[in-house]
């Protein structure tokens, strides 16, 4: 089979719990500074999974919604990658869990299972399902990746940093989203910055100040690696100017213009054009800092996030709107800020370039970059955006009190790894017609869900899908 042309993303379907809570509200439940959470960490909100929704539910939330709305057959699916880092069983994949939605089609021939890294396991399963359309044991169907995570922190400094989301994305030849695979630069390395060593827990330990540095370093890496690649094979440096659009990871909005500087900055210590006379003029005290010295200074990141404001705006500030409205989606969190760019730009995308930068803790990190064309119904820019419907979703949400928040918190930490409960029905009334959510964890740690109804496009009819017998009842 000859290799296939421009492999990448054909559709993509996002969904996140319609529970939220104010950040400034939470910042005053907390007794944090006024602008904290808000101007300081630079979010606005927080979504969180109530009992009734977990990442196995919101993925088959996800994954039945694409396949509804780009109307694909169940049974077109070759492979199936999920990327997740939030721990349900740690034997079964939640790939086992997606598969109930193709067995009721008669399709059990499907590869992949889950990738774990911290917030890096979404690129990992994505980075799989690309290589294998590309590869010569592709049999000509599609890939599909699900990024899904429940973003939860111990009470402290942590805690707003949260969030929760899945996100479904379907892989093929003759995207519209397509990789441009030689220009990856990736960095790995061994450090404890934030780490899941306690199974009794959902919560991470984390080393806040670490993790922000080798965030930092982890981007000036990857983007040093990916311009040389990008300069091999293009023959011509590459600056910031030669992007339309970055999309970071995104634990939180401050972060995110912090590494948007450490480009600028690396523009201007690799001498790119891109860099203006008096920004250069600005910097120039900065280049004779060491390494780490860099990552220290003060007066460097307030200085070049100044110099580099005028750009952020232009080709960081579209990505930011979910990531600001819904949190850290770990795995899910790079792939909404890409969302973003599609929602507000959608119609002048085509021809452009995205550069992505995703980053697992512990940690793992590359960046990569798409080519944009509009595509062709039902997988253009436009449609994509369409069905995602980010402003539908963002206004249909329920804000809950900090207080409300706090007690669904404390009710999720005496529940996780337990077994023998039933969920409270009463809040189903906030879902939207079409999301799974969980009834049941039985005797035996079996998870049991259901289907809001009243979904009439609905083309997976199970109602009730359970662990070990088809949805179909054989
Ligand atoms: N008004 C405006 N800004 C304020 C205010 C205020 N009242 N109070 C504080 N700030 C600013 C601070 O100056 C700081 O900004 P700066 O970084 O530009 O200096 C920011 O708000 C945060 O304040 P800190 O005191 O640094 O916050 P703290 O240390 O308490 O917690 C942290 C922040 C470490 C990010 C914490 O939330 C955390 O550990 N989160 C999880 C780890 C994380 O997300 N790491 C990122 C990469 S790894 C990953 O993706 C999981």
């Amino acid at each position: 089979m000859d290799s296939q042309k421009d492999v990448g993303i054909l559709a993509m379907d996002i969904y996140f719990p319609p529970t939220c809570v104010q950040q400034e509200a939470l910042e005053d439940h907390d007794g944090a500074s006024k602008g904290k959470y808000t101007i300081g960490l630079g979010q606005d909100c927080m979504a969180f999974c109530t009992e009734l929704e977990d990442v196995i539910s919101m993925s088959l939330t996800v994954v039945t919604s694409l396949l509804e709305k780009y109307g694909i057959d169940p049974t077109q699916i070759g492979r199936l990658e999920v990327g997740s880092e939030t721990v349900i069983d740690k034997s079964k994949s939640i790939k086992t869990w997606l598969m109930q939605i193709f067995e009721e089609f008669g399709n059990t021939d499907i590869e992949g299972v889950d990738s774990t890294n911290a917030c890096y396991g979404g690129t990992a399963a994505l980075f799989n399902c690309v290589n294998w359309v590309e590869s010569s044991s592709w049999d000509g169907r599609y890939g599909l990746v699900v990024c899904t995570d429940s973003a939860v922190y111990a009470e402290g400094p942590a805690r707003p940093t949260g969030g929760a989301a899945a996100i479904a994305m379907l892989i093929g030849p003759n995207a519209p989203i397509a990789f441009e695979s030689k220009y990856r630069g990736t960095h790995m390395s061994h450090v404890y910055d934030f780490y899941k060593p306690n199974l009794a827990s959902e919560y991470p330990v984390v080393d806040g100040k670490l993790s922000q540095t080798c965030y930092l370093m982890a981007v000036d890496s990857c983007y040093r690696r990916f311009c040389s690649k990008f300069e091999k094979f293009e023959r011509k440096p590459f600056s910031i100017l030669d992007a339309d659009y970055f999309a970071f990871h995104s634990p939180y909005n401050k972060l995110v213009q912090k590494s948007f500087a450490r480009l600028y900055f690396n523009d201007f210590l690799r001498d790119a054009s891109s860099i203006e006379e008096d920004a250069r003029e600005k910097l120039e005290p900065f280049s004779s800092l060491s390494g780490d010295e860099s990552y220290q200074s003060r007066d460097l990141e307030k200085t070049s996030q100044q110099v580099a404001k005028c750009l952020y705006d232009v080709k960081v500030q579209p990505s930011t709107l979910l990531p600001k409205q819904v949190g850290n989606m770990y795995t899910a969190s790079l792939y909404a800020a890409f969302v973003s760019i599609l929602h507000r730009k959608h119609s002048t995308l085509g021809g452009q370039r995205v550069v992505m930068f995703s980053y697992g803790s512990g940690l793992s990190s590359t960046m990569f970059s798409f080519k944009l064309r509009d595509g062709q119904h039902p997988f253009s820019l436009s449609n994509i955006a369409s069905i995602m419907n980010v402003s539908g979703k963002l206004e249909s949400r329920h804000i809950f009190p900090p207080e409300k928040f706090v007690e669904t918190m404390k009710l999720m930490e005496h529940r996780y790894g337990s077994k023998d409960f039933v969920t409270s029905n009463t809040d189903t009334s906030i879902l939207s017609p079409g999301t799974f959510y969980l009834t049941e964890v039985d005797s035996m740690y079996r998870r049991y869900y259901a289907k809001k109804a009243g979904d009439t496009t609905a083309s997976v009819g199970a109602v009730s899908y359970q662990n070990g017998s088809l949805p179909n009842g054989h």
